[in-house]
């Protein structure tokens, strides 16, 4: 059985899989918040927040989602405590490393974008791990920010295209915002069609700056370990009635 096949036997009947988004974007925010309201340590909201996400992913594949970029890490989230900062890296490596057999037999292909410099030479090596192991896969492209921040990945692409121009390999007047485009780390990714951000935060906080420029927008209350399939049946729903205008009258 196809993967099609199967999204369109589990696909609620009130979606219309002509007028599902391509690629979602979704900022994962509330875990404190989460783990607070229940007397409980920050890092068992994240620990939920990761449960939360593994049964996103299996979501977008049962529903026939083709690309899922979700925030894991800003790069303001340094500013957090060093024990928060360490528990966050040791739980993406790890989810990297438990998830990797699930990924390989869903056809999940991983990518993860952001700064790598400043992470762990171990979690390094688990992104590795993981986008090796993945990169011929067919299914879900699933796409992790971790020390990612939008206004350094536009800086970084102006910094590639200026040290060209310099060496005379671009001319200044021939760049544009498809040649920009290209040195941004989402390069091989269609814009997002739809903004997720739970929590109630209505900010974007630095992701894909460039990238939303159109995308429809959809903010809930519900806090990230709480956004079952019932929200995101909702999200979409609500993305369906949307009139996507593009500057058009
Ligand atoms: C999102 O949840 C996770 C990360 C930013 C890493 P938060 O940790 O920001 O949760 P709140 O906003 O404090 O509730
Ligand atoms: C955005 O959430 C970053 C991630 C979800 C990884 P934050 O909690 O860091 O954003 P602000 O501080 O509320 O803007
Ligand atoms: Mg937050």
């Amino acid at each position: 059985m196809t993967s099609k096949t199967t999204s369109l036997i589990e696909l609620p009947t009130d979606l219309d899989c002509t007028q599902l988004p391509q690629h979602i974007a979704v900022i994962m925010d509330g875990n404190g918040r989460w783990a607070k309201q229940r007397g409980f340590p920050r890092m068992m909201g994240h620990k939920r927040g990761a449960d939360t996400l593994r049964d996103l992913l299996r979501c977008c594949k049962d529903w026939g989602i083709s690309a899922l970029t979700v925030y894991a890490f800003s790069t303001e989230n340094w500013g957090r405590s060093m024990e928060e900062v360490d528990f966050l890296m040791t739980l993406f490596e790890n989810l990297f490393q438990l998830e990797l057999a699930e990924m390989v037999s869903e056809g999940v292909k991983l990518e993860v974008v952001g700064n790598l410099d400043n992470l762990t030479p171990s979690l390094c090596s688990a992104i590795d791990r993981a986008r090796v192991a993945t990169r011929h896969n067919q299914g879900v492209r699933f796409t992790v920010a971790i020390n990612y921040g939008g206004r350094q990945e536009i800086v970084r692409a102006c910094q590639i295209l200026a040290a060209q121009v310099q060496q005379g390999i671009v001319k200044s007047t021939d760049i544009d915002e498809q040649m920009l485009s290209k040195y941004l780390h989402t390069a091989d990714l269609p814009d997002p069609d739809l903004l997720i951000r739970t929590s109630g935060e209505m900010r974007i906080s630095n992701f894909l700056l460039w990238q939303l420029a159109y995308a429809e927008i959809y903010v809930t209350d519900t806090l990230w370990p709480d956004f079952d399939r019932l929200a995101f049946h909702q999200a979409l729903l609500n993305y369906q009635h949307r009139h996507r205008r593009f500057g058009k009258a």
